[in-house]
Formats: C-alpha cells, structure tokens, sequence
C-alpha cells in the first residue's frame, strides 16, 4: 500500500535533522555552550575596554594618524553593523515567521522568480555602500602618506630582524635597538617623527597601534610611516608579521618623552662606550670570543652588524626585543645560552664557563 504523501514528508524532514536537534538534552548542550562562548567574549572585549594600559588599544589613538584611523574605522564598523542589523534581522524574523508548524506538511509556500525592484535595489545599494567606503578609506590613506616631514622633524631608519628591531637616527649618529625614543607634540608644536622603514632578511610589520596603523618592512625595498603622540610614556607594539619562529616575540616599545628628555636621552646616547678598568677581564673574554663579528660597541673595535649595537645596552628596558626585563638574572641567562630564553634566534650558545659568564656580564653592565 502506498503510504500518503504528507506521511513520507514528516518522515523525510525527521530524519534530515542532525541528532542534535532531534535530542532535547543535547539541544540545551548546544546552547549552553554557545551561551559561554559568548559571555567568555564579551568578557575579554570588557577587559580590553577597561584595561587599554594593559592591551594596547586601537580605540585609545595618541598620535595623528592613529586618530584619523580611528575615526575611519568607526565609519566602517557603523555601516557594516547597520548592514549587519539588518540582514541577521530578516534572517532572524524569517526563521520564526516561516518556521514549520504542525499542519503544513501538504503545502508549498508560494515560489516568487524575477522582481526588478529587488534585484535592482540589492544591486545599486551595494555598490554606493562600496564607493562610499572607497571614498573615505582613501581619503585617509591619501592623507596620512603624503604628509610631507617638517623642518625639525625627528627622522629615524627601522630595519626588522628576526627577530629584532635595529633602530638608527642617521642625524644624529645613534644606533639602538627595539626602543624607538621620539619626543612629544604639543598643541603650540608638531614634533613628527619620520620612520623609515627596512628589512635585513624577510618580511616583518611595524605596529604600534595606539600610534599608527600597520606597515610592513620589505626586503629590498623601503617603506615610509610617521607618527606624532601627543602624550609622554611608552608605547607598546609587536611584529605584525609572522616571520617566523620567534615572531611573537618580536615586540617594539616606543618611549615618548618631553623634549628636554628626549633631547637629554639623545646626549647620553651619542657618548661613546665607558671604559670600566674594573670591568677589564670580561671585556677582555668579550672581545677575545666571535661576540665582535655580531656585535658593536662604539669608540671599541667590535663592529658587528648582525645583532644589536650594545654601546648603551643597558639603557634599554627589555633584553632579546622585550622578551624579558633587562635586569643582572636575565642578562645572566641570556649570555649562558639564550636558546633557552628565546629558542631558534641567531645567537648561539658560546659555550662559556659560569666564571666567564659573570665576567662577560659585568662587562656588558659597565655599557650605561
Ligand atoms: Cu618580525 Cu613577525
């Protein structure tokens, strides 16, 4: 006997449902976990909110461009959340609408093909949401790239290294690393500084988000950015690249200072090296060893390049590109084998005995 048409429907649309939503119990899993998923969310994005010091946050902009980014961001997001309301709206209203009700296994909806209205309005309006976002994104690339350095522009040439950040001040005969010190602007005075920015071996990006958007550093190619904080204190920003193994550990800080501390931390820095009689046998062990083909000490014979130049090491907040405090421990373990702190970079293990170790670190500490 042939069974009815509306039987072999229920029958059909029964068994296409995943167990899950046949299961009641397994239903209210579901939804559970979705629901903490979601609380787990919004708490991150709270503490985000509440914790900018902490995170550094693309809402809390400091600098020109990075205030610019951030109004065009918000643009963005408010287009894109109406288009979004709208869209999970219809979708939410035609789920409950035309959910299926007990009754109407022997019916159709009615099948609608071809309405010129819709098919016209769903076509224009994207394309005018677009230009208008083309428009205005452009506006404030144009804007933030051909801004033209100032007379007393600060200029400083970045190179990424894997994984590290060397940091040079060409005018006025500075080399450092992973600090980019820069001086404030105030309301009376722009003080910019223009970034130049270079790769020594692959692809890394240069991001501070309180300060600017993301630009990469190309090999063999440079690119240029500038940023202009308003407000003393130090910025945190990281590789934005993957570059490989130790990319997280990339990590950037920018000091911002008042002009009389940035100008003070410049004079410090142009002094050569001190030479500490006391420190005599580390330097000795130092420049006796390969730490000079890779190294550099200014007003000494080290005049490495492939690591970071230590004349004023000890300046420097962070050892490795911020993957720790600099402080005597650290600096320790980092001489006796800095595979264990910061596992695949380029300096190798130098094999030395605990006694050279010291020595080398007394050294190294003497560089103020
Ligand atoms: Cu350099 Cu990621």
């Amino acid at each position: 006997m042939r069974r009815p048409l509306n039987q072999i429907r229920a029958c059909a649309s029964r068994t296409a449902q995943p167990r899950w939503r046949r299961n009641s119990a397994a239903r209210k899993l579901v939804f559970a976990s979705h629901s903490v998923a979601l609380i787990i969310l919004a708490g991150c994005w709270q503490q985000a909110l509440a914790d900018p010091g902490g995170v550094t946050n693309i809402f809390k902009p400091l600098s020109e461009p990075a205030q610019e980014i951030k109004e065009t961001s918000i643009l963005v997001m408010v287009i894109c959340g109406v288009i979004f309301s709208i869209v999970a709206g219809l979708l939410i209203y035609t789920i409950v609408r035309y959910r299926h009700r007990g009754g109407d296994e022997t019916t159709e909806p009615p099948q609608i093909y071809g309405s010129n209205q819709i098919e016209t309005a769903w076509t224009v309006l994207p394309i005018l949401i677009v230009f208008v976002l083309i428009l205005v994104t452009s506006r404030t690339i144009a804007d933030v790239q051909n801004r033209k350095a100032p007379t007393g522009a600060i200029h400083s040439t970045v190179v990424g290294h894997q994984w590290w950040w060397e940091i040079r001040y060409p005018e006025l005969g500075i080399v450092t690393a992973n600090e980019l010190h820069v001086p404030a602007s105030t309301e009376s005075s722009q003080q910019p500084t223009y970034l130049k920015l270079q790769s020594a071996d692959v692809a890394h990006s240069f991001w501070v988000p309180q300060l600017n958007g993301k630009t990469d550093l190309i090999p063999n190619r440079e690119n240029n950015m500038w940023i202009a904080p308003t407000e003393p204190g130090t910025y945190l920003g990281n590789c934005a690249e993957y570059c490989g193994t130790q990319h997280a550990r990339m990590l950037l800080r920018v000091v911002v200072q008042t002009r009389s501390e940035f100008e003070k931390w410049v004079k410090e820095q142009q002094q050569a090296a001190v030479e500490d009689p006391g420190a005599a046998e580390g330097r000795k062990i130092f420049f006796g060893n390969s730490c000079v083909s890779c190294h550099a000490i200014r007003g000494t014979s080290a005049k490495g390049v492939f690591g970071p130049d230590l004349t004023h090491l000890m300046s420097r907040q962070t050892l490795a590109s911020g993957t720790t405090p600099n402080s005597h421990q650290t600096l320790r373990a980092w001489i006796s084998d800095p595979q264990q702190l910061k596992v695949g970079c380029l300096m190798p293990n130098m094999q030395l005995s605990d006694k050279e170790v010291d020595q080398i670190v007394a050294y190294l500490e003497t560089l103020r």
